[in-house]
């Protein structure tokens, strides 16, 4: 690497930096106090997401972990139950959000590549007239599954899931902080996703390259709740169109692109699988997951050797690391990307 060039993030699609041309989409924005309903900007945003998701409302929020936590918060009440995935974003990464926030508990079921079956769904249900029992009201799915490396939950068996949580009188809340990449890869349309829960958290803060928002779609009554406990929670923002602003922009040129990320997510996995005493699946989006299986790989030395490289990656769980595509990653980093990790496995195994 030569010393100005700057390193190849992979660590996560959320690393990418606002473009020229987003940047001025900023600052040409029409914006107002927003918690006053006054942002045009915001509500073209909300309308236009809405619309493309197939529900009759939306909400602009600061992050995903804001979208998801709103959701368990206006599907519950204090006691309730969480049917989630044992590897999903709001058990794993949200700090017990819902139980601090919601008063929910967490029910757990492990999945099948990241999703829970309907027979698990029906298993997991309780009677709703044993008073001894908490009620089980909100199964939340993930889609692209994150821990899982991208893959894309089939849209049948989603519906097939959903089909049972709600024939229990289960809402569903569709964790889709990557759905777009699910969208453009499968070309199924979002609000075919979007159709199979009652609300849809998206992040335009990860492959679409904003730099702040994810939203929060659904029933109006939902978002009317959601939109006040948004406020609650600290999380009612003023001239925030500028913001909004970059997400239109998103929507507009970084949407059908995201296909770019998933070749070049491909051709990473391709490259890194060359490299003797590793594993690496075949991704079907932009995530890809390598599982050091030589023992002279360690993880942090892997990553160490990686980054005196100018490679950046992360640990994902024992022996694991991840690798996204994104925005700012083009083919030069991508190949730079495989022939540095090539390098750094050869000289901690001498092999391959
Ligand atoms: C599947 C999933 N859901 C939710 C989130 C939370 O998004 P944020 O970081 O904007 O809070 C993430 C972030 O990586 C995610 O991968």
């Amino acid at each position: 690497m030569s010393p100005t060039q700057p390193p190849v993030d992979l660590r996560s699609d959320t690393v990418t930096r606002p473009t020229p041309a987003m940047r001025r989409a900023i600052l040409e924005a029409e914006v107002g106090d927003d918690v006053f309903g006054d942002d045009p900007t915001v509500l073209a945003l909300e309308r236009r997401v809405a619309e493309l998701a197939g529900k009759e409302a939306a909400l602009y929020v600061p992050s995903g972990t804001m979208g998801n936590q709103l959701a368990v918060k206006c599907h519950t009440e204090p006691g309730d139950e969480v049917l989630l995935e044992l590897e999903s974003h709001i058990f794993l990464y949200e700090q017990g959000g819902l139980g601090a926030n919601s008063g929910c508990l967490a029910h757990l079921v492990p999945g099948e590549r990241g999703l829970i079956t309907p027979a698990q769904v029906a298993a997991a249900v309780r009677d709703p007239a044993d008073d001894h029992v908490a009620r089980v009201r909100l199964l939340c799915v993930e889609n692209t599954h994150n821990r899982q490396g991208g893959v894309i939950v089939p849209l049948e068996r989603l519906q097939a899931v959903a089909a049972v949580a709600r024939a229990h009188g289960v809402a569903v809340h569709l964790d889709g902080a990557r759905l777009w990449n699910a969208s453009v890869a499968s070309g199924i349309p979002l609000r075919d996703w979007a159709a199979t829960a009652d609300s849809v958290m998206m992040c335009f803060s990860k492959g679409l390259g904003a730099p702040v928002g994810s939203i929060l779609a659904g029933p109006a009554d939902f978002v009317r709740r959601a939109h006040r406990v948004r406020k609650r929670w600290g999380g009612g923002m003023r001239q925030v169109g500028i913001l909004a602003a970059a997400c239109l922009h998103a929507l507009d040129h970084h949407l059908e692109r995201l296909a770019e990320d998933h070749r070049r997510a491909k051709t990473l996995a391709a490259g890194f699988a060359q490299a003797a005493g590793v594993r690496v699946v075949e991704p079907e989006t932009n995530i890809v997951i390598v599982t050091l299986e030589h023992p002279a790989l360690e993880p942090a030395a892997v990553l160490g050797a990686l980054e005196a490289r100018g490679v950046r990656m992360v640990s994902f769980g024992a022996r694991r690391l991840r690798a996204i595509t994104h925005l700012d990653v083009d083919d030069a980093g991508v190949a730079r990307a495989v022939a540095g990790f090539g390098e750094v496995v050869h000289g901690l195994t001498g092999r391959g």
